[in-house]
C-alpha cells in the first residue's frame, strides 16, 4: 500500500526520500515519485515501476532540503506517470502526497473545473493541490486545513510550498502519519520504518490534527486551531532492514524461519508445569478472563482465516462461543457490541484500514479490542493499546506466511489461557502447553521433510480451476492455501468445509481436477475419507495433506504429503506449510513475481 516520506532539515532530501521509500517498498505500490522545493518552483519526477527506476531517473535532480515522495498502489486511475503522487496544483508551487481515498472526488473535481482547473490526472488526489491554492493567502497551514474543510475521506498527506521553504504541512485523518524529530531536521512517514535510521524520537499524528514541521521542531493542533501539547515517544522497535539472508526470495526465507517465529511467539509465554499461558500484554486477569462469555476475531485474508482458526480452537478447549469476522463486512453491518465480549483484532502489519475501522466501531460502542499484531507500535496496536505481539520479524513477502502461524500460536496461546480459567484440568492443560512447545521442532521436521510437493505443482500449475478441501480446523487450512494459491500462481481456485462439496461445488470436477484435501488425523477422520472417496470418482487428481503414519489415507491419494502428528487444534501450525510450499513453488514456475504479485500490496491502508 501507498507509502510516503518528507524530509525538511540541513542535509540533501533526496538521499533520505530514496531511502526512506525503499524501506517501504515492502508494502506493495506501482509507481512511485518525489518533489524537491526550489525558489523557482517545485521540481517533480515521477515514475511507473520501482524505487529503482525512480533512483535513475533523478540522478540529474537539484540540490534541495526540502521534499516529499511517495509510492503509490493505485486507487482511483490507473498506473501512469500522470496518476502517480506528488501531485501539484497549476502554478506548480505546491505538491501534495496523499495516502487514504477522498470519497467525495466527484464533486471537488467538478467544482474546481468549473473554477478553471484543468486536472492532469484520474486521481481523487490531484484534488488536494488545487484546493490548497485555492484557499491560500498567505498561511500555507490555514490554507491546507481549509481545504480540508471540503474534504469526505480518509487521508494522510504531507504538503510542500515553494513560497514557504521553512516548513512542510502535514494532516491525518484515518491514514497514519509519523513525525521524526532529528537535531535541525525532520522525516515524516507512513510507517515507522522509514524514520527509524534518522531518529527514533516521534510524534505520532492523531486523527484530525494538523502538523507544522520545520526544522526547529514540530506544532500539533486540531482543525479548529486548538494547539496541541507534543508527545513525543521513542521508537522502541528493532526495525532490523529486512534482507533475504542468501535466499531467493523473501517468502522463501519467510517461510524458511516459522520454526524461529513460532519459538519467538511462544517464548517466555508457555507455563508447562500449570498447563497454562502468559500473555502479560492483554493485562487481563483471571478474573477478567473468567468473566469473557464469547470472543470474536477480526481480521482480514491470512488474518481473518488465523481468526477463524482461533475461533475453532476457543470453541473446542474452552467451550466459549467464539467467532471469526471479517472486518469489512462486520464494519458495516451495524453490528451488535456486547459488554460481555472480547474482541481480538488480528494484523500482520497493525496497518489495515478495514481492521482499524472495525476496531474503532467496536471501542465507539464500549466494545473492549485487544490486538494480535506484528508491527510493533503500529496504529492497530496503539488503538487497541493492549494485546498480544507476535515477534515474527518483519514479513517483507506481500503473501502472508510467518504471520499466519504465529498469529495461530498466539491465538492457542490466549485459547489455553481462557480455557483455564473455566474447565480444563491441569493436566488437559499441561498437555496443550506441552503440544504447544513442541510446535517449532515440528514445523521445522517437515521443512526439512517437505514430501513430494513437485508432484503436487505438476498437478496444479497448468490448472483452470483448484479446489482445496478441510474439515474442522483443516477448513481455515483450505481457505489459507486457496488464498495463497491465488496470490502466488494466479490459479483460480477456493476452498471449501469438505462436507459441504456435495452440496453442489462437487459440479466443478472432472478428471485430473487437483484436489487439494488438507486432512490431518481428527476426529473426522472417516468423514475425510468418504469425502475423498467422492472426488476419486469423479477422476479428480486428489493431493492429500495427511498424518504422517496414516497410511490408509496416503494410499487413497494421487500425492500424498504427510505432516507431523500434533493436536487437532495445533494442526493448522503444520498442515499450512505443504500448501505454503506448493503456492510458491507454482508460482515460481509460473514466472510470478513472487514477493510482490500483481495488484496486491502488503498493507491494505485504504477500505
Ligand atoms: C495475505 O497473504 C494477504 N497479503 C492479505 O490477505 C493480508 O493477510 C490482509 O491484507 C491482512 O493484512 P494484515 O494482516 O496486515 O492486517
Amino acid at each position: 500500500m501507498c507509502g510516503i516520506v518528507g524530509y525538511i532539515g540541513s542535509r540533501q532530501a533526496l538521499p533520505v526520500l530514496l531511502e526512506g521509500l525503499s524501506r517501504l517498498e515492502y508494502r506493495g505500490y506501482d509507481s512511485a515519485g518525489v518533489a524537491l522545493g526550489q525558489a523557482d518552483g517545485v521540481w517533480l519526477q515521477r515514475t511507473v515501476g520501482r524505487v529503482a527506476d525512480l533512483k535513475r531517473e533523478v540522478r540529474q535532480a537539484p540540490a534541495a532540503s526540502l521534499g516529499i515522495a511517495h509510492t503509490r498502489w493505485a486507487t482511483h486511475g490507473g498506473v501512469t506517470v500522470a496518476n502517480a503522487h506528488p501531485h501539484t496544483d497549476a502554478t506548480g508551487r505546491i505538491a501534495v502526497v496523499h495516502n487514504g481515498i477522498i470519497e467525495n472526488m466527484t464533486a471537488l473535481r467538478a467544482m474546481l473545473t468549473a473554477e478553471g482547473v484543468v486536472f492532469r490526472s484520474e486521481t481523487d488526489t490531484e484534488v488536494l493541490p488545487h484546493l490548497i491554492r485555492r484557499h491560500l493567502q498567505g498561511d500555507p497551514v490555514d490554507a491546507v486545513r481549509r481545504a480540508l474543510e471540503h474534504i469526505r475521506g480518509t487521508y494522510g498527506l504531507v504538503a510542500l510550498f515553494a513560497d514557504h521553504p521553512d516548513v512542510l504541512v502535514v494532516a491525518r485523518n484515518g491514514s497514519p502519519l509519523v513525525v521524526g524529530m532529528g537535531d535541525g531536521e525532520a522525516v515524516i512517514a507512513s510507517d515507522p520504518q522509514a524514520v527509524v535510521e534518522h531518529t527514533r524520537r516521534v510524534v505520532y499524528l492523531q486523527d484530525r490534527e494538523l502538523a507544522v514541521v520545520s526544522t526547529s521542531g514540530v506544532d500539533v493542533r486540531r482543525f479548529d486551531g486548538t494547539m496541541l501539547d507534543l508527545n513525543v515517544e521513542l521508537i522502541d522497535a528493532d526495525y532490523d532492514v529486512a534482507n533475504r539472508e542468501g535466499f531467493t526470495h523473501f517468502m522463501a526465507k519467510e517461510i524458511a524461519e516459522q520454526p524461529r517465529s513460532v519459538r519467538r511467539c511462544l517464548r517466555g509465554r508457555v507455563d508447562a508445569d500449570e498447563g497454562n499461558a502468559r500473555l502479560g500484554g492483554l493485562q487481563l486477569s483471571n478474573r477478567d478472563l473468567a468473566a469473557v462469555q464469547r470472543v470474536i476475531t477480526i481480521g482480514c485474508g491470512t488474518s481473518y482465516h488465523a481468526g477463524m482458526a482461533g475461533a475453532l480452537a476457543i470453541e473446542a478447549l474452552a467451550r466459549v462461543p467464539a467467532r471469526a469476522e471479517i472486518a469489512s463486512e462486520f464494519r458495516h453491518r451495524h453490528p451488535i457490541i456486547l459488554r460481555d465480549a472480547l474482541f481480538l483484532a488480528i494484523s500482520q502489519s497493525g496497518e489495515t484500514a478495514d481492521t482499524l475501522a472495525a476496531l474503532g466501531e467496536i471501542q465507539l460502542k464500549g466494545g473492549e479490542v485487544m490486538g494480535v499484531v506484528n508491527v510493533v507500535g503500529s496504529t492497530i496496536a496503539r488503538a487497541c493499546g493492549r494485546g498480544v505481539y507476535l515477534h515474527s520479524g518483519p514479513e517483507v513477502a506481500v503473501a502472508s506466511t510467518k504471520a499466519f502461524t504465529s498469529q495461530v500460536t498466539a491465538l492457542l496461546l490466549f485459547t489455553l489461557m481462557l480455557a483455564r480459567t473455566r474447565d480444563l484440568s491441569l493436566t488437559r492443560g499441561q498437555e496443550v502447553a506441552r503440544a504447544l512447545a513442541s510446535v517449532p521442532e515440528k514445523v521445522a521436521h517437515y521443512l526439512d521433510h517437505p514430501g513430494p510437493i513437485d508432484a503436487a505443482v505438476a498437478a496444479v500449475k497448468d490448472a483452470r480451476y483448484v479446489l482445496f478441501l478441510g474439515r474442522g480446523f483443516s477448513f481455515p487450512v483450505a481457505l489459507e492455501g486457496a488464498l495463497k494459491l491465488k496470490e502466488l500462481a494466479y490459479i483460480p481456485c477456493e476452498a471449501y468445509p469438505a462436507g459441504e462439496m456435495k452440496h453442489g461445488p462437487i459440479a466443478m470436477l472432472e478428471a485430473g481436477t487437483p484436489v487439494i484435501f488438507v486432512a490431518p488425523t481428527d476426529d473426522q477422520r472417516d468423514k475425510a475419507i468418504s469425502n475423498m472417496m467422492e472426488v476419486k470418482a469423479r477422476g479428480a487428481t486428489l493431493i492429500v495433506i495427511h498424518t504422517a503414519g496414516d497410511d490408509e489415507m496416503a494410499a487413497l491419494a494421487d500425492v500424498a504429503i504427510a505432516v507431523p502428528p500434533v493436536l487437532d487444534l495445533v494442526s493448522p501450525l503444520v498442515s499450512v506449510l505443504p500448501l505454503q510450499l506448493i503456492a510458491f513453488h507454482t508460482g515460481l514456475a509460473l514466472g510470478r513475481d513472487i514477493d510482490k504479485p500483481r495488484n496486491l500490496a502488503k498493507s491494505v491502508t485504504v477500505e
